[in-house]
C-alpha cells in the first residue's frame, strides 16, 4: 500500500473543534475531519465529530450528510448520486483513497479519519481542486475521433466482440482515486498524464471505431505522459470500481512497442 500523503495545503493542526452526539446516544463513533478554510488564513485542522450510529445510515457518506445537517453547515464536501456513479465523493478514509457513498461504516476500523484525496491542492475541506486533472483529461481527445464519413443513415457498428474490448474501460467514473494514490503521479502530475487519464487513453485506443490510433499514439509516446508509469499498480488496488489502470498502461505501452516493430 502506498505511504500516505496528506493534501498538499500546510502544516495540519492535531486537534480543532470536537461535535458531540448527544448523551444518550448508544452506539457512538468518531470521526475525525480534515478542515480547511483558505479564506480564515488558518492552518488546516482535525474536528472530531461523534456520530449515533443508531441514528445514521451505514455509509460514510450518510455521517458527513448527518454533520453537515445537524453539527456544523460549513463542512463541504462533494457528493450526488449516492451510488457510486459520479465519482463526486471521492476521498480518504483510513488511510485509503474511495467512495464515501460506497464505504460501510463498519468496514472502517476505530476513529474514522477521512481527508481529500492525497497530494491534490485543496479548495475546502474535503474538496480537491480537479482543474488540472480535468485539463489532462481534455488532452487526449476522449471522444470518437473518425476520418471516413459515416455509413449513410447508419450508425457506425461494432461486432459484440469489439464492443467487449472496451469493458473494464468504459466503466471508468473519473473519481481520481487511483491517480491520487500513485507516487509517480504525486511528484510529476504536471506532465505524467497518470492511471486514470491513461486508461481513458486506453478505452479510445481500444475503440475498433476510432480512426487516430497513430495520432493517439504519437501523443503519448513521452517520456513522461506515459512512462514515468514504473507499474507499481497502486493504482489498481485502489480503484473503487474494479477496474485496473496498471493494466490499461501495459496494454498502452505494448501498443507503443509493436508499432515501432
Ligand atoms: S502502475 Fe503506474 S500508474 Fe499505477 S500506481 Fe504504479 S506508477 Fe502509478
Ligand atoms: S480507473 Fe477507477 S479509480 Fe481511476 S478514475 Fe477510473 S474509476 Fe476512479
Ligand atoms: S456520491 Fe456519486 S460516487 Fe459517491
Amino acid at each position: 500500500m502506498a505511504e500516505f500523503r496528506l493534501p498538499k495545503n500546510s502544516v495540519v493542526k492535531k486537534s480543532g473543534k470536537t461535535h458531540a452526539a448527544s448523551a444518550d446516544a448508544k452506539h457512538k463513533r468518531n470521526f475525525k475531519v480534515y478542515r480547511f478554510d483558505p479564506d480564515s488564513g488558518e492552518n488546516p485542522r482535525y474536528d472530531n465529530f461523534e456520530i449515533d450510529l443508531d441514528a445514521c445510515g451505514p455509509m460514510v457518506l450518510d455521517a458527513l450528510i448527518k454533520m453537515k445537517g445537524e453539527q456544523d453547515p460549513s463542512l463541504t464536501f462533494r457528493r450526488s448520486c449516492r451510488e457510486g456513479i459520479c465519482g463526486s465523493c471521492a476521498m480518504n478514509i483510513n488511510g485509503k483513497n474511495g467512495l464515501a457513498c460506497t464505504t460501510a461504516i463498519e468496514d472502517c476500523k476505530g476513529d474514522v479519519t477521512i481527508t481529500p484525496l492525497p497530494h491534490m491542492d485543496v479548495i475546502k475541506d474535503l474538496v480537491p481542486d480537479f482543474t488540472h486533472f480535468y485539463a489532462q483529461y481534455a488532452s487526449i481527445k476522449p471522444w470518437l475521433q473518425t476520418v471516413t464519413p459515416t455509413p449513410s443513415g447508419k450508425e457506425r457498428l461494432q461486432s459484440p466482440e469489439d464492443r467487449a474490448k472496451l469493458d473494464g474501460l468504459y466503466e471508468c467514473i473519473l473519481c481520481a482515486c487511483c491517480s491520487t494514490s500513485c507516487p509517480s503521479y504525486w511528484w510529476n502530475s504536471d506532465k505524467f498524464l497518470g492511471p486514470a487519464i491513461l486508461l481513458q487513453a486506453y478505452r479510445w485506443l481500444a475503440d475498433s471505431r476510432d480512426e487516430m490510433t497513430g495520432e493517439r499514439l504519437d501523443e503519448l509516446e513521452d517520456p513522461f505522459r506515459l512512462y514515468r508509469c514504473h507499474t507499481i499498480m497502486n493504482c489498481s488496488n485502489a480503484c473503487p470500481k474494479g477496474l485496473s489502470p496498471g493494466k490499461a498502461i501495459a496494454e498502452v505501452k505494448k501498443m507503443v512497442v509493436e508499432r515501432h516493430l
